[in-house]
């Protein structure tokens, strides 16, 4: 049976970078996100290039119930999966109280609510079936949660305190959970009104080639977490050291927009 690595998120950004990465590794790949045109021209580019299989599955995972749909569906195929990359997520940049609500729910859905589903299911699956890997993509906001990001940085703070967890407990199996959490990255998540922040010309967007490969040298090493870059690394551990008062003044500063 033939072994696949299924990524969420796979039409732009990390995701679609990270296809590329592997499928350069002789990986076959199920690719997953809303736009069936995107996923269908990644498909079509990576077959060419790389000759290995690649199965796209439009769906839309703000949608809980298509991340059971989309397991079982991967089920029935008769293929063994080896990885799972739960990518896909979206961010919402503003003040709180102006955010729309709707969005924010779904971005809980998608961030949290549909990578806990797969999670679970994959978890169950590799431990019946000789074990895999599943990483998470967590960020630097993880551990320093941004004012104006408020849903979108505790969406993280979720994912990485749950990958911890989860991977804690299968420890002496042979099923891995690992947490991948970049700092800003250069693709189409990004705004202009996040462009314009001060942090991203602080500390400018990594290549999305960068942390993809990241990505996959965590994947290679089979546990734990990785900060992406000595930078996003040396800044996940400046709230240990400063005190809470001074910590949320320079991530306000940070996170406002430029004058
Ligand atoms: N870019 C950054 O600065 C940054 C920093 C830290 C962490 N991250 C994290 O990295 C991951 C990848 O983000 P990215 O930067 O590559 O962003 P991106 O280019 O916007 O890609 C997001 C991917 O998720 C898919 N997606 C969005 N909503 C979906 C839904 N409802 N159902 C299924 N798929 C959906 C998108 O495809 P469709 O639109 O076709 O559905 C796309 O393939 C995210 O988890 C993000 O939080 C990003």
């Amino acid at each position: 049976m033939k072994s696949y690595v299924v990524i969420t998120g796979a039409s732009t950004g990390l995701g679609k970078e990270f296809a590329f990465q592997l499928a350069k590794e002789k990986m076959n790949l199920l690719l997953v996100a809303r736009n069936k045109k995107l996923l269908l021209e990644v498909k079509q580019q990576i077959e060419e290039v790389y000759g290995v299989d690649v199965i796209i599955f439009p769906t839309d995972l703000s949608v809980v119930e298509n991340a059971t749909n989309l397991f079982t569906q991967i089920s029935s195929m008769g293929i063994s999966v080896s990885t799972l990359i739960n990518n896909a997520g979206t961010g919402l940049y503003g003040e709180f109280k102006d955010t729309d609500i709707h969005e924010e729910l779904k971005m809980m859905q998608l961030n949290i609510l549909s990578l806990v589903v797969l999670t679970k299911h994959f978890v169950q699956y590799f431990l019946q079936n000789g074990g895999g890997k599943i990483m998470n993509i967590a960020s630097l906001l993880s551990f320093l949660p941004f004012p104006y990001f408020s849903v979108y940085s505790a969406t993280k703070a979720f994912v990485l305190s749950f990958s911890e967890t989860v991977a804690a407990e299968l420890e002496g199996t042979n099923v891995a959970v690992l947490a991948l959490c970049p700092g800003t990255i250069d693709t189409p998540f990004n705004t202009s009104a996040m462009w314009n922040t001060n942090a991203y010309k602080a500390n400018k967007p990594m290549p999305v080639s960068k942390v993809a490969a990241s990505g996959i040298r965590l994947l290679k090493k089979g546990k734990g977490k990785t900060i992406v870059g000595f930078n996003n690394w040396f800044i996940s551990n400046l709230p240990r050291v400063t005190p809470d008062f001074i910590m949320i003044k320079i991530k306000k500063q940070l996170a406002s927009q430029r004058k």
